[in-house]
């Protein structure tokens, strides 16, 4: 079957990932890459896999209607794979606008021109919906978020995802726009920003700059491998119901702190450190406003239904994703550029 599908911020971090799986994966399938290289966009994650005949990169921005509309004119889509976001908690807490403009209208652009050059004919069409556990706010010691959770987002970062989630099963009410929803649980891997807690903290480490830890390190995530998240994507576009939603999680959730102790052992080992030694580069720092305490996914819906599980254990992947990091130096000095230096100091230093 010849199908022509969009990825939107395929430049990213799970993007990549998913555009990656996709081309190798579906040489009959045309893959469409649009990103507007913020900040987050990087082609270079993508070096192997970008001179593939099924493979297309589009720069631009999904808030841009006439460029969105122009694109789906050009290509005729049959589905979406929408991914494009800001996806960092503690920029929207600095700066919530980019939130709302690109999760949240952003994603009514992509919607809009589905439904309209669909032209209601939804016939093997999908339009799949990347998003996150956050929307469902912050549990306590015990449970787990399933797809009936009541939403309850607490940063703008996550109420621009609920948001966006509720917009898209508002066009599957009411224009029967075919559309499917999947919200997962914290990703870590190759290729993520260092933004992030685990390659932020792995920089630092082999930099023997401070750890830092917000608050007293209590908080829980619960973490997946991102192969294993592009695999529960690739699985959710072809077999996932229209209209449905899926959890996907790693069951596997760790405290902050006992986490980077964890991958400072690993780094001492890999770094032929002394015993101890990263561990001491561990800080605590003011905690972040409305810190959430705890995610946690039941996944045994997707599970069940569609026979997704992790295969990743988190030893395995967290020594995958490490060595992934120590060995690709020149990945991350090409991002850290003069605009991440201000953020660290802004985030880190002043505060
Ligand atoms: P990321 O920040 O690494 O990548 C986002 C990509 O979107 C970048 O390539 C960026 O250039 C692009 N982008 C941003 N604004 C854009 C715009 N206006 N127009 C076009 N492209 C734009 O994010 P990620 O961590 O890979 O997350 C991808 C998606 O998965 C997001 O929707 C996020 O909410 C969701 N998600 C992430 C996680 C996680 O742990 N990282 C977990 C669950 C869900
Ligand atoms: O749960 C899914 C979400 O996971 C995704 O939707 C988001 O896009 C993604 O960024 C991630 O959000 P978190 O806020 O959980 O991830 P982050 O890596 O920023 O932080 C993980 C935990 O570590 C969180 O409790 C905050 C803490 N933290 C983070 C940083 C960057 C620190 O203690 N120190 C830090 O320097």
């Amino acid at each position: 079957m010849h199908k022509t599908i969009l990825v939107t911020g395929g430049a990213g971090f799970i993007g990549s990932h998913v555009v990656r799986l996709f081309v190798n994966k579906y040489p009959e399938y045309k893959i469409v890459n649009l990103d507007a290289l913020t900040y987050a966009g990087n082609l270079e994650n993508l070096s192997d896999i970008s001179s593939k005949p099924n493979y297309i990169f589009e720069k631009g921005d999904i808030t841009d209607t006439d460029f969105v509309n122009k694109l789906f004119e050009r290509y005729s889509f049959d589905s979406v794979i929408h991914l494009a976001a800001e996806s960092h908690v503690d920029r929207s807490i600095v700066n919530p606008g980019a939130f709302i403009s690109t999760n949240i209208l952003g994603t009514v652009n992509l919607l809009n021109a589905a439904r309209h050059f669909w032209n209601d004919d939804f016939k093997d069409k999908r339009f799949y919906h990347i998003s996150t556990d956050e929307v469902y706010g912050s549990l306590g010691e015990e449970g787990f978020f399933t797809e009936t959770t009541a939403y309850d987002p607490r940063s703008p970062y996550s109420a621009s995802k609920a948001s966006s989630d509720h917009l898209v099963r508002a066009y599957f009410h009411t224009y029967k726009l075919p559309v499917v929803i999947s919200n997962c649980s914290n990703n870590y891997g190759p290729n993520q920003f260092p933004e992030k807690l685990i390659p932020l903290a792995i920089n630092n480490i082999k930099n023997n700059k401070p750890v830092p830890i917000y608050g007293k390190g209590e908080n829980v995530r619960d973490w997946l491998y991102v192969i294993d998240h592009a695999d529960a994507i690739d699985l959710v576009f072809r077999k996932g119901k229209t209209g449905e939603t899926y959890n996907i999680g790693g069951n596997n959730e760790w405290k902050n702190i006992d986490l980077i102790r964890k991958l400072c052992e690993i780094a001492d080992r890999k770094l032929r450190r002394k015993k101890g030694a990263s561990a001491e580069l561990i800080i605590f720092v003011k905690d972040r406003a409305g810190h959430d305490l705890r995610y946690a996914i039941d996944s045994s819906k997707i599970q069940n239904e569609l026979g997704w599980k992790p295969s990743v254990t988190f030893e395995e992947g967290l020594e995958k994703t490490i060595d992934w990091y120590l060995q690709n130096e020149n990945w991350m000095a090409g991002i850290l550029d003069g605009s991440y230096e201000k953020y660290y100091e802004e985030q880190y230093v002043k505060r």
